[in-house]
């Protein structure tokens, strides 16, 4: 495929998973309850009633899904690693076997050939931090810079890839914000603080990570949307202005080093626990940044909402996934653009990129996921459209190597390369991962 010529030689190819949307066995070997698990076991939270409880059982069925990533010819592996596995309790004690299982995890991959990236928060709070407060308060962050050193000390002869946090948009906004995701909290001054403490949590983390491991590559991944103004009135360009601000530009000032955007301080009006020294670790350098990119807003004012009184207006492009998220791949292309030209950024992945389409296995036992296939082609060709224009993109990670627990939406909404059927466990590669596939070899064959 001529058009992923941009894309550099020792480009890593790779998918992405995480914790609690595959791993199961909530209960095993020391683990303690997340608020994923308090949250999918309120009624009314969760489409279907769905929960996190067995999910694609990887805990027990890892070295298959590890053969699976070497089927697909994948050579990296972006995965979390659990909190509530790691250091269950809020006592602080860590969890030998818990942290075995991503010592296992880790050398399976290796022993294939994998690259582990593993990211240390994927939304899985240990429900004993939330009990004493969570994210709103600082001890969270503290507590989570002691976490990561326990892993670091661990993993850190093996693994050289890590990111700290994954999409901490979603964690403030929608989880305590909006209230569509755990802990469910509808409170912008906890949103705000969240925000703040997930950001002194990257950046204890970082420093932690340091210290432990000579040579780390540190980074993290944010959740980033192309913003355009529903029209041309004053109105809708100063709410795309808002709506930049609450989507990327508070997500990204302040771990470059540019603290967070004033007029976005003002409109939240929630003043900021900063202490002295916060910002210059929140913003200090990163190795690495991580895009997850799934749709562009179109937005227009809505005088009458909730802060940042914006809303949301359907894209014009018919093609939508099952989550009717709209296909729009150039969004891809700009963004990546935006990071290496307004942020300066040296190194680039995109963390996650992909869609669900409600799949069905035919009677031989295949799925036909043409769409997939297509999405996935539509986006590498952007990804490489940006190399070409100077975007330093070093990998890919398609989400997701599996079917999975798709939080709120359960088990309903497909992101897989890989179907799973959640009654026997079976793993059956879609026709987008044979696709991927042979996209990954004829890029190596070039
Ligand atoms: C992202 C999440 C990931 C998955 C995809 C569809 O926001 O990081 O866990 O749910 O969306």
């Amino acid at each position: 495929m001529n058009d992923l010529d941009a894309l550099p030689t020792n480009f890593r190819w790779g998918a992405a998973t995480s914790a609690y949307q595959i791993e199961g066995a909530v209960h095993e070997d020391g683990r303690a309850p997340s608020i994923w698990d308090t949250f999918s076991h309120t009624p009314g939270t969760v489409d279907n009633g769905d929960t996190g409880d067995t999910a694609c059982d990887h805990y027990h069925r890892y070295p298959e899904d590890i053969r699976l990533i070497g089927r697909l010819g994948l050579d990296a592996y972006r995965f979390s690693i659990a909190w509530p596995r790691v250091v269950p309790q809020a006592d602080g004690r860590v969890n030998p076997a818990g942290l075995a299982f991503y010592d296992r995890l880790v050398d399976a991959l290796l022993a294939a050939g994998i690259t582990p990236f593993p990211t240390l928060y994927h939304w899985d709070l240990p429900q004993a931090q939330q009990d004493r407060g969570g994210w709103p308060e600082r001890a969270t962050a503290e507590r989570f810079a002691e976490y990561a050193a326990a892993v670091a000390e661990r993993l850190g002869d093996r693994v050289t890839h890590w990111g700290t946090l994954n999409e901490p948009l979603c964690s403030s906004w929608i989880g305590h914000l909006e209230g569509k995701m755990a802990p469910g909290l509808t409170d912008l001054t906890a949103a705000v603080r969240t925000s703040y403490h997930l950001h002194l949590a990257h950046g204890l983390a970082t420093q932690a990570l340091r210290a432990a491991v000579p040579g780390a590559r540190i980074g993290l991944t944010n959740n980033l949307s192309t913003i355009e103004p529903a029209t041309g009135s004053a109105a809708d360009l100063a709410a795309a202005r808002r709506a930049d601000g609450h989507i990327n530009r508070w997500w990204l000032d302040p771990v470059h080093g540019r603290g967070y955007p004033q007029d976005m301080v003002e409109l939240y009006g929630v003043e900021l626990p900063v202490r002295d020294g916060d910002l210059e670790l929140i913003g200090a350098p990163l190795d690495w940044l991580g895009l997850n990119y799934y749709f562009r807003q179109i937005v227009a004012d809505d005088p009458s909402g909730p802060v940042p009184r914006f809303r949301q207006v359907p894209g014009p492009n018919p093609e939508r996934t099952a989550m009717d998220w709209e296909v729009h791949a150039p969004g891809i292309e700009e963004l990546l653009l935006r990071l290496t030209e307004e942020y300066g950024a040296r190194e680039l992945y995109v963390t996650e990129n992909g869609a669900a389409y409600p799949d069905t296995v035919t009677a031989d036992g295949r799925v036909e996921d043409l769409e997939r296939a297509g999405y996935l082609e539509q986006h590498l060709a952007a990804c490489a459209r940006a190399v070409a224009k100077g975007a330093p993109l070093a990998g890919y990670f398609a989400w997701s190597l599996l079917d999975n627990f798709e939080w709120a939406y359960g088990y309903d909404k497909r992101f897989g390369l890989v179907h799973v059927d959640y009654a026997t466990q079976r793993r059956t590669v879609k026709r987008s991962g044979h696709r991927y596939a042979e996209v990954i070899r004829a890029h190596r064959a070039r």
